[in-house]
């Protein structure tokens, strides 16, 4: 059964963060239906495992080479980036003559979009670049609101997602909400998954397509939709159509293509649920990442040993770091936890 939506609270009092849609400014907010939060489960909570750090070191494709004073510099591909890094409050462990080669520092310059929010100091680059992850070819790009098209510390879902489907030895579903550029989308098609991939935005969705060429695999089975992320799960769970792994990275605040307001706090278990909702009869795992919200992982994985209750399986919860080249500190990106059937 579908869960209730629940009523919002604060509407549109948030700012946007981080990962709102990318170019999309936000508007006011439409009337939305109030809906009882969903009712706890009766069943048994699932086994647990934590804290589960996932980390992600130095390799040939990205490297968190050092970080400090409020920034992180980073090699993608070919390029040596500096962005801001509010976590690094400790100094750099590398010297100016290392951050000073850098191709691109993300200046944030509020009176320009786009690029204009990036400085390049040897040469002039162009919007993206040739990046690579684990023999996937994809697209860097520079964009405004500070990311390069990728959230590197993802790579552990995604290696993680890549043995359940392999091993599975069976057609597997999956379902890509919030997928931005299409990475974990990618992923799962090359190891032989059917894909859905779903994100409010049209700009998103254009560039996870272009991915998927760029990688080679226009070939594989994977459904595009530019969708609210919540709108899009209801409609599934109302067709019966279901899912063998949910993958679900929902920005703080977001908006949908109809002005649909996202907010991770008030929508988080309602959204949960219905992930819950829409798995197959033998389903693998539902894994959720969040970024920027001040809660603990404890938060996140109360709620998903809660939505789980009754279905067996194990809840693992943690962060995802990544590991520095220069003096091995642990750079937090974010809190996430899983639940893997048994
Ligand atoms: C944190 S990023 C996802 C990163 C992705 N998991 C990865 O590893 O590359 C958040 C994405 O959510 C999308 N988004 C924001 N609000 C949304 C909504 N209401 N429905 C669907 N997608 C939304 C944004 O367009 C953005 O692409």
């Amino acid at each position: 059964m579908k869960p209730a939506r629940p009523k919002r609270r604060n509407e549109d009092r948030r700012s946007p963060r981080k990962h709102s849609a990318p170019g999309e400014k936000p508007q006011r907010q439409p009337a939305t239906s109030a809906r009882p939060a969903p009712p706890r489960r009766s069943g048994a909570l699932p086994d647990e495992r934590l804290p589960v750090i996932l980390e992600v070191l130095p390799n040939d494709d990205y490297a968190l080479l050092d970080s400090g004073g409020g920034q992180k510099l980073e090699q993608y591909g070919p390029y040596r980036i500096v962005r801001p890094e509010g976590q690094a409050i400790w100094r750099p462990a590398l010297g100016p003559a290392e951050w000073n080669r850098a191709d691109a520092i993300f200046t944030g310059d509020t009176d320009e979009e786009g690029m204009g929010r990036w400085r390049f100091p040897r040469e002039p680059l162009g919007e993206t670049w040739p990046m690579r992850h684990d023999g996937i070819d994809y697209l860097g790009r520079f964009t405004s609101f500070r990311h390069v098209g990728v959230f590197p510390e993802q790579a552990t879902h995604w290696s993680h997602m890549e043995t359940l489907v392999r091993e599975a030895r069976r057609p597997v579903k999956v379902l890509n909400l919030f997928g931005y550029t299409g990475l974990a989308s990618l992923v799962a098609a090359r190891a032989g998954a059917e894909v859905t991939h779903v994100d409010a935005s049209k700009k998103a969705i254009g560039w996870a397509r272009e991915n998927q060429e760029m990688a080679g695999l226009g070939d594989k089975p994977i459904r595009w939709i530019c969708e609210d992320a919540v709108k899009f799960a209801e409609r599934e769970a109302r067709r019966g159509n279901a899912y063998d792994i949910v993958l679900f990275d929902p920005p703080a605040y977001g908006r949908g293509p109809k002005g649909e307001v996202w907010q991770l706090f008030e929508d988080l278990p309602y959204l949960a649920d219905l992930c819950r909702s829409i798995l197959t009869p033998r389903p693998l795992a539902v894994v959720l990442t969040a970024y920027s919200i001040r809660a603990s992982f404890f938060a996140i994985h109360a709620l998903m040993r809660d939505t789980f209750a009754g279905d067996g399986g194990r809840v693992e919860s943690g962060e995802l770091i990544i590991r520095e080249k220069s003096a091995g500190r642990a750079l937090s990106t974010s809190l996430f936890s899983r639940w893997v059937a048994s």
